[in-house]
């Protein structure tokens, strides 16, 4: 699989048609991620309609590349930089191709410097929510009223010069051209990628399906009903195990076995249990699954006996990712025999599967990491419906049968759990402490309005010890990692500059409340050279 295009030779026009084939498309977006702490809220807003949207580097794709493989259409993001001063390298020839082009704040800026327009620092920095005056109702803006809310995040602003031939379709207060349009070119000045901007999700419907006039978006439904129908027939009257963490796939996964089991006059399945196992979970976890799956039998196992047994001694990561798998699988295959399950179902994708090592296309692959979830030998047949999905696609599947949006993006969690967040060996108390800290972190994420903004963020328990004073006495207190990334799909990723009052707000509130933590500190390393999880 392709996650960041960053040349276009032979082999990447053989894995693009392959990604075309599982995404069930003949036509390709692509998004140049210039590095706006937004740009993972447009590769969404993008999958959700349902096209392909690979994400470019603009440091190495050249207008020959973006010639060659042929998109539809293309999105330019905002980003920290600022046109004058010529830092970004990105090929301005692409502007020149004919492509439809949508620019977000400094991409907008970018094609408009391109065409003669000058590009200046604003007397005003503008930022937040401001009513947008729409000039003229060009398709860019079909379906969306003048004075709604769009929210502005920039200190440079797009100036008509005297010939400049640029339309202006619309502005604020204080940006002349919040929205502008030349030829196949299109920008904007505001994020529409945002939830603030109401009319955000129009503008990028209206982009892929008038102004490129994509075609063939991803048949979720029909992909939705054909799994539906098959998993009906290959289960018939048997029994299903399903392992339950309530991330996006295993709830997409609950849903389509609701589907597939429950039908006529039925309004419940003794078919279906679901296991929710617990241990190296985070705090709220458990909870969000209690709180979705409602209508499932779901039985929680406590494993964390098992987990601490199986992780004793083991000190490295490969060694600790083995354990965990281990013991995932023997609860498993334990539920399965208890329950008379015939099946075992997995929400398991083809990434999972690819990234292990394996999938169809091409020769075999590199094993970058051993999912969890994939080549366990399960004594029992495995039902694994989402094994033909990228990411996007399951999310797809899982909004056509009606998974609720909160358990559709939430922040990714890997498989291995808070094990990838704790150094050294594992134990009972290191675990309890990474669970306080997490719930301390991520609560104050979502009280401060970051979660949504921020791609991932954790929270390590490290090896470090530092001297400290609580009260009159000198103390020793273990250091804990705060890390926040901006990302866009997960395989670079930027430390997410969080703002300072933040950091130490959530750094007072960790050693106050957590008495074994002496210390917090923040990961400011970006992948690479770091990944985004500690280990
Ligand atoms: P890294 O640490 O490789 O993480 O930069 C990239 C993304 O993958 C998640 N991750 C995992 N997910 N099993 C999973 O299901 C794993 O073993 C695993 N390791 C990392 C990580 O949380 C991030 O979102």
């Amino acid at each position: 699989m392709i996650h960041t295009l960053g040349n276009v030779d032979k082999q990447v026009l053989l894995e693009i048609a392959s990604e075309k084939q599982i995404r069930k498309t003949s036509e390709l977006f692509l998004l140049f991620s210039l590095g706006s702490q937004f740009d993972h809220l447009i590769k969404q807003a993008v999958d959700r309609l349902g096209v392909f949207c690979l994400v470019a580097d603009p440091n190495k794709i050249t207008a020959e590349d973006v010639r060659k493989i042929k998109p539809k259409g293309i999105i330019v993001s905002g980003g920290p930089a600022s046109v004058y001063e010529g830092t970004l390298s990105f090929d301005c020839k692409i502007f020149d191709l004919g492509i439809p082009v949508m620019g977000i704040c400094l991409g907008f800026q970018l094609w408009a410097q391109h065409i003669g327009c000058s590009v200046e620092k604003s007397p005003k920095r503008e930022f937040g929510t401001h009513h947008l005056s729409i000039f003229e109702n060009t398709i860019l803006f079909s379906g969306c009223h003048s004075g709604c809310n769009v929210l502005m995040s920039h200190g440079d602003n797009v100036l008509k010069t005297t010939n400049s031939k640029i339309r202006v379709l619309a502005y604020t207060d204080n940006c002349p051209i919040a929205a502008g349009n030349y030829k196949h070119l299109w920008g904007v000045q505001f994020h529409p990628e945002v939830t603030e901007t109401t009319i955000g999700p129009q503008i990028f419907w209206s982009f892929c399906f008038l102004i490129c006039k994509a075609k063939n978006k991803y048949p979720a439904k029909d992909v939705a009903r054909e799994k539906i129908l098959s998993l009906r027939e290959t289960i018939g009257n048997k029994n299903v195990l399903l392992a339950l963490s309530g991330g996006s796939d295993s709830s997409t996964v609950a849903y389509l076995l609701r589907d597939a089991l429950i039908h006529g006059q039925y309004e419940t399945t003794d078919q279906l249990r679901g296991v929710y196992i617990r241990g190296i979970d985070r705090p709220d976890d458990e909870d969000h699954v209690r709180k979705y799956f409602d209508w499932i039998d779901l039985k929680i196992v406590d494993a964390t006996d098992r987990f601490l047994k199986a992780l004793r001694g083991k000190k490295t990561m490969p060694e600790k990712r083995l354990a965990m798998r281990g013991v995932y699988k023997a609860v498993l295959e334990k539920e399965a025999i208890e329950f008379g399950a015939n099946f075992i179902a997995q929400g398991t994708l083809f990434t999972d599967i690819s990234e292990s090592g394996g999938g169809y296309e091409g020769e075999k692959k590199a094993q970058i990491k051993l999912h969890h979830n994939v080549e366990l030998g399960f004594s029992f047949p495995e039902l694994t419906p989402l094994d033909d999905c990228v990411k996007d696609t399951g999310r797809s599947i899982g909004r056509e049968i009606g998974v609720p949006e909160d358990l559709l993006v939430r922040q990714p969690f890997p498989g291995p759990g808070l094990i990838v967040r704790i150094e050294g060996e594992i134990t009972g108390d290191k675990l309890k402490i990474a669970r306080q800290v997490d719930d301390i972190y991520i609560h104050e994420l979502r009280n401060a309005g970051l979660y949504e903004g921020v791609w991932q963020a954790g929270a390590v328990i490290t090896q470090s010890v530092t001297t400290c004073t609580k009260g009159d006495g000198a103390a020793s207190g273990i250091v804990v990692a705060l890390w926040a990334v901006w990302s866009v799909n997960g395989f670079t990723a930027q430390a997410a500059e969080l703002p300072w009052d933040f950091i130490k707000l959530v750094s007072q509130r960790i050693t106050n409340n957590v008495p074994e933590v002496g210390a917090v500190v923040y990961r400011t390393s970006d992948k690479p050279p770091a990944t985004i999880e500690w280990g």
